[in-house]
C-alpha cells in the first residue's frame, strides 16, 4: 500500500509499457522525480503491488542492507507464487537470508573463484568455436535460437558435467521457470510444477550415479560437500542445480545478444574492437551496464523503513531496478548512450549492487561473454540485423527471443 501521494500514475507492471523492450524513458522519469515509486501490479491480482528503486544509490542501500531488505520473505520476482511456492524457491539460494545463504554461498563459491573459472577458458573457446563454425558456410541464422541457446547450455552443462545431448532440455525447463511472463514460452502456471517435478526426476537420477562414481564436475563437488558437517539434501542439490541452470543459460545469452547487437548499430565500435581486440573486456562491462540480462531483483521488507522522504511498510515488495539505475546520470556521464570507452564501468550493478548475493558467476560470465564476442567478431566482422527481431516479454528478463542476423 502506498502512502505517499503517487504523482506518476503508471503501473510499471503493464505489459504495454515493455512492447519494445524496456521503457527507458519512462525510468529517466522515475529516477529524476520520483525514484521510490510504487505500483499496483494489476496484471497479478491478489498478489500485491510493488515499490521501484531506480537510483544507483538506493539500489546499493538496499542491497546492503539484507535484514531491512529480504531476499527470503517474498522470493526475489514481482509475484510471490510464479507457480513455484515460496518454501521452494527458498531452498535456491538467491532467495535466502543470512545465515542460511552464507553457509551455502561458502560452500558453493570455491568452485567459481576468479583463480577456478580460469581453468574453465580453453573448455569455454573450444565449446564457442564447435557452435560458431556450425555456420561458416551459412548466409544468416537467428542469433538468439541458434547461437545464443547452445553455448551458454553447454558452458553450465559441462561444469555441472551432464551430457551434451540433454542441453536443449535443460534449457527448456528452465525457460519455463524463469520466463513465466511469457505466454508464448509457458502457458499456464501448472506448466511449472510439472516442468519443475520432471528436472528434479532428472537430477535425481544424475545424482544418484554421481553418488555412486563421482567425478570432478560442479555437481559431484555438491553431493560431496559439507555444510556445518552435513550433506546437502538431494532436493537442495536439485534445486541449486536449477538455479545455476537459470542463472546460467538466461544471463550471458542476453548479454551477448544486446552487446552483438548494439556492436552492429555502432559499426566504428565494432570495428575498433576488430582493429584492437584488447577492448572486449570493456565492450562486455558496457554491454552489461547498458542491457542487464536481469531488469530487477526483488526484496521485501522486514520493518517499517524510508528511503528519499518515503515509508515503506514492513512487508513490502520492493524491486531493485538495475535497467534504470545502470543508466544513473549520477554515476555515468551521458548515460543512454552505449559507448566502450567510457570511464567508471566498473561501477554498473549488472552483477548485483555488492552485497550478500553479488552474482556467484560474475568470473565466468565476463570469460565466457569476451570469449564469445571475440570468436564471433573474429568469423563474421560484418554481421547485420536481418529484421527487427523479437522480444522476451518479460520484466524480469531482459532478453531477445529472436533475432535474425545475416552473416556477411
Ligand atoms: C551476464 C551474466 C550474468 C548476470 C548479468 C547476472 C546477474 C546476477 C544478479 C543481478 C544476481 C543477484 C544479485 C543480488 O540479488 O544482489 C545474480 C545472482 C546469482 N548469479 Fe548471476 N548473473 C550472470 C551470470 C551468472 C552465471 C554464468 C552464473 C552461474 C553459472 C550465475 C549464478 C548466480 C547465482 C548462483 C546467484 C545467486 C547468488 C546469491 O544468492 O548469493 N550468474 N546474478
Amino acid at each position: 500500500m502506498a502512502t505517499t501521494e503517487t504523482r506518476l500514475d503508471i503501473d510499471l507492471g503493464d505489459h504495454a509499457l515493455w512492447t519494445d523492450g524496456p521503457p527507458y524513458e519512462l525510468f529517466a522519469r522515475l529516477r529524476a522525480e520520483q525514484p521510490v515509486h510504487w505500483s499496483p501490479n494489476e496484471r497479478y491480482p491478489g498478489e500485491g503491488g510493488f515499490w521501484s528503486l531506480t537510483r544507483a544509490a538506493d539500489v546499493h542501500a538496499a542491497t546492503r542492507d539484507f535484514k531491512t531488505f529480504s531476499s527470503e520473505r517474498r522470493g526475489i520476482f514481482l509475484v510471490d507464487d510464479f507457480g513455484l511456492p515460496l518454501d521452494m524457491q527458498r531452498l535456491q539460494m538467491i532467495s535466502m537470508d543470512p545465515p542460511r545463504h552464507d553457509r551455502m554461498k561458502q560452500l558453493v563459491g570455491k568452485a567459481f573463484t576468479p583463480k577456478r573459472i580460469a581453468l574453465h577458458e580453453e573448455a569455454v573457446r573450444t565449446i564457442v568455436r564447435e557452435v560458431l563454425d556450425r555456420f561458416v558456410d551459412r548466409d544468416g541464422c537467428d542469433l538468439a535460437v541458434e547461437v545464443a541457446r547452445p553455448i551458454p547450455a553447454r558452458v553450465i552443462g559441462s561444469l555441472l558435467g551432464t551430457p551434451e545431448e540433454d542441453d536443449a532440455r535443460l534449457v527448456h525447463w528452465t525457460n519455463v521457470a524463469t520466463a513465466f511472463e511469457d505466454p508464448e514460452v509457458r502457458s499456464g502456471w501448472d506448466d511449472t510444477q510439472t516442468e519443475f517435478l520432471q528436472i528434479v526426476a532428472y537430477i535425481e537420477e544424475v545424482r544418484e550415479a554421481r553418488a555412486q562414481d563421482p567425478g570432478t564436475d560442479l555437481l559431484s563437488a555438491l553431493i560431496t560437500a559439507e555444510v556445518d558437517g552435513e550433506h546437502l539434501e538431494p532436493f537442495e542439490i536439485a534445486t541449486f542445480f536449477i538455479l545455476l541452470l537459470a542463472a546460467g543459460n538466461d544471463s550471458t545469452r542476453a548479454t551477448y545478444l544486446a552487446t552483438m547487437r548494439a556492436l552492429i548499430e555502432h559499426p566504428e565500435q565494432r570495428q575498433a574492437l576488430i582493429d584492437d581486440p584488447s577492448l572486449i573486456p570493456a565492450a562486455v562491462e558496457e554491454g552489461l551496464r547498458c542491457f542487464p540480462a536481469f531488469g530487477f531483483m526483488g526484496r521485501a521488507t522486514t520493518e517499517e523503513t524510508e528511503i528519499g522522504g518515503v515509508t515503506i511498510p514492513a512487508g513490502d515488495r520492493v524491486l531493485l531496478w538495475y535497467i534504470a539505475s545502470n543508466r544513473d546520470p549520477e554515476v555515468f556521464d551521458d548515460p543512454e548512450a552505449f559507448d566502450i570507452h567510457r570511464a567508471g564501468l566498473d561501477k554498473h550493478q549488472a552483477f548485483g549492487a555488492g552485497g550478500r548475493h553479488f552474482c556467484l558467476g560474475a568470473s565466468l560470465a565476463r570469460m565466457e561473454l569476451r570469449i564469445w564476442i571475440e570468436e564471433t567478431l573474429a568469423r563474421f566482422p560484418d554481421m547485420a540485423l536481418d529484421g527487427k527481431g523479437e522480444r522476451m516479454r518479460s520484466l524480469f528478463l531482459n532478453q531477445w527471443k529472436s533475432m535474425p542476423v545475416t552473416l556477411r
